[in-house]
């Protein structure tokens, strides 16, 4: 499985990116600098991200902690470019997320971050097979023989004709897994990744999916409120009040 290691080509993207990119081994896989976000309501803005700044190194994980409502699923879509910040920076690979057009950051999701969600988010009509490569097809990145060894790694071998309605929950998230990680992402973000799954089944998922960020190399950021999962990462930190509290 050798070429399955390999890069793929650079995508038209980055190949644009690249010229204005300071040199990746200079700097940390993601840096987040001073990070504001608040939401209109009817009762005028309410801040949620009053100042977050957050460093992590490519090849290391992170759990981000903290109560429910205090911002964590929030950062998470700054930093994968599903949202927008008010203010404050946020860097990933080089290449400055804040400020980005709606189309760059498309292309950055599409090309860079793999993103796996508590809800599992797969196509119904598509089979595991299909889900495994909607997102690296449309990021021009599938490669046969690395969706094979996601399906051997991640046990979906002989479930691939499958639709999602016939699979279990830990298999469902197993494929959101190998659909995100397919595209062989700088960074990988889950939020509440095991929260919709038994603890049995949602510590075999964790394993399979930190074994196969060691392999990839890729960041992980990971979003849960279980101190015991945040504990296999790397390192933990908590939000709240609005910003970093403790790391
Ligand atoms: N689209 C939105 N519009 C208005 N308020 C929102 C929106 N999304 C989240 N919020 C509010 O922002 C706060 C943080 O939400 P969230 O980031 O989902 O927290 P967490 O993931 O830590 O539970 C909550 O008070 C939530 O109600
Ligand atoms: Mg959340």
């Amino acid at each position: 499985m050798r070429a399955s290691l390999e890069s793929p080509k650079a995508t038209p993207a980055e190949q644009s990116q690249a010229a204005g990119r300071a040199p990746s081994d200079a700097l940390p896989l993601l840096r987040v600098l001073n990070v504001r976000k608040s939401y209109a309501t009817p009762q005028g803005p309410v801040p949620v991200l009053k100042g977050v700044d957050l460093t992590l190194e490519a090849g290391s994980s992170l759990a981000l902690l903290g109560e429910s409502g205090s911002g964590k699923s929030t950062l998470l879509h700054l930093v994968g470019g599903l949202d927008e910040a008010d203010g404050g920076e946020i860097i990933l690979d080089g290449v400055r997320v804040t400020g980005q057009s709606d189309a760059e950051r498309a292309a950055l999701r599409r090309e860079r971050v793999g993103i796996v969600f508590q809800q599992f988010n797969l196509v119904p009509s598509l089979t595991v097979a299909g889900n495994l490569a909607f997102q690296a097809r449309l990021a021009g990145r599938f490669d046969a023989d690395w969706q094979s060894e996601l399906v051997r790694r991640l046990g979906l071998a002989g479930l691939e004709a499958r639709y999602p309605e016939q699979l279990s929950g830990g298999q469902q998230q197993r494929v959101a897994i190998g659909r995100a990680l397919a595209i062989r992402p700088r960074l990988l973000i889950a939020d509440e990744p095991t929260g919709n799954l038994d603890e049995a089944t949602g510590d075999e998922v964790l394993d399979l999916a930190l074994d196969l960020i060691r392999r990839t190399g890729c960041g992980f950021l990971m979003v849960t409120h279980s101190t015991r999962l945040a504990a296999r990462l790397n390192r933990q930190v908590t939000l709240a009040s609005g910003v970093i509290a403790a790391s």
